[in-house]
């Protein structure tokens, strides 16, 4: 055998087992969460296939480099040598365009099948749950066409979804682009100013889950998260005439202020408010969001009117370390004024030595 065969045969082997190797590996990794849609199945068995398909095709070009690395490499006294010119050759260029050809073709019908499938509209699509997610910096609040029991749309910033129904999301954002992402269901989009974008799942397992932005969108993008929940269909209809109940209130109050649980209101917002405890750290109220100043350390020495300034114009005086514009500045207009009063007073009760 002439060493240049047995060289050409040496790669072979390599590359063989290197991609044999590289797929046993790609595919023993768990790439991601729990499944919890009817989209997952087909999605994880197309990430297989690519992954099948593009580790051979890694392999075959690391491997050619890296032996012509070894084999033709100059060497002493062939310096300033050029090798022989090629003018062509007819027949690898067609098999080394073919073979690509052909591959990425298969690959694209083969995923076209997949996507197409797993969007198709339900039997019925004028029941199909409709569910508009609202994205903005850095938060997710969702509305759906159900009413809740003060007869407006309910809002929440916690996705809930019955267990195996459709559902399409129509999706807008208020500022920039991000992307709704809920890992455990597969499907992703971004949201594009202007426009509304749109994908449909049909949950299938029980359980928390979390959504997240996959769009770099600002300082908050890490923590742009919630949680969606999804229920038996029982469940659902119990939390949906659960909603637009009056908050029920700590006693001893008068007013209007009394009925309106400031922390909750902290911690989750109206509906309409960003939820403070989304970016701020508050011991009381147990959370503990990095995006915005840690407001245990941060107003404990304010009182009622400037955290009422911090809240209603958060530019007018900025937390040492922290960037100006990053707070919502929409308060006064997503708050009702009793509910401005109630969140002033609790966290001047709360953070105050
Ligand atoms: Cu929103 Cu990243």
């Amino acid at each position: 055998m002439r060493r240049g065969n047995r060289n050409y045969a040496q790669m072979a082997l390599v590359g063989a087992i290197a991609s044999a190797v590289g797929i046993a590996a790609g595919l023993l990794i768990d790439w991601f969460p729990t499944a919890a849609s009817t989209q997952s199945g087909p999605i994880d068995t197309l990430w297989d296939v690519l992954l099948i398909v593009s580790i051979p095709v890694f392999v075959l070009v690391a491997t050619v480099v890296l032996f012509s690395v070894k084999f033709f490499r100059v060497r002493p006294g062939e310096e300033g040598e050029d090798g022989d010119p090629i003018h062509g050759n007819t027949r690898l260029e067609v098999i080394w365009t073919a073979i690509p050809s052909i591959v990425i073709a298969s690959l694209v019908v083969y995923a076209y099948l997949v996507l197409d499938d797993i969007e198709k509209a339900p039997a019925n699509p004028a029941k199909e749950r409709h569910v508009h997610v609202q994205a903005r910096q850095f938060a997710w609040q969702f509305r759906y066409a159900e009413k809740g029991a003060d007869g407006k749309p309910i809002v929440s910033d916690v996705l809930y979804l019955p267990e195996d129904e459709s559902v399409m999301f129509d999706i807008d954002t208020d500022d920039v682009l991000h992307d709704f992402w809920v890992p455990a269901f597969r499907m992703k989009i971004d949201t594009v100013p202007g426009i509304t974008t749109h994908y449909r799942v049909t949950p299938n397992r029980t359980g928390t889950y979390e959504v997240v932005c996959a769009e770099l969108c600002g300082l908050g993008h890490a923590f742009m998260r919630t949680d969606v929940k999804v229920v038996s269909r029982a469940d659902f209809d119990k939390w949906v005439a659960a909603q637009g109940k009056p908050a029920a209130g700590a006693a001893g109050g008068t007013g209007q202020t009394a009925a309106i649980d400031a922390k909750k209101l902290f911690t989750e917002g109206n509906g309409t408010s960003t939820a403070c405890g989304a970016c701020h750290t508050l011991a009381d109220a147990g959370t503990n969001g990095q995006t915005g100043p840690d407001l245990d350390k941060a107003i404990a020495q304010d009182d009622a009117a400037a955290i009422k300034q911090d809240i209603v114009d958060p530019n007018a005086e900025i937390y040492p370390g922290f960037p100006k514009g990053i707070m919502p500045q929409d308060y006064e207009k997503t708050l009702s004024p009793a509910e401005l009063d109630a969140l002033v007073n609790y966290l001047d009760k709360v953070t105050s030595k």
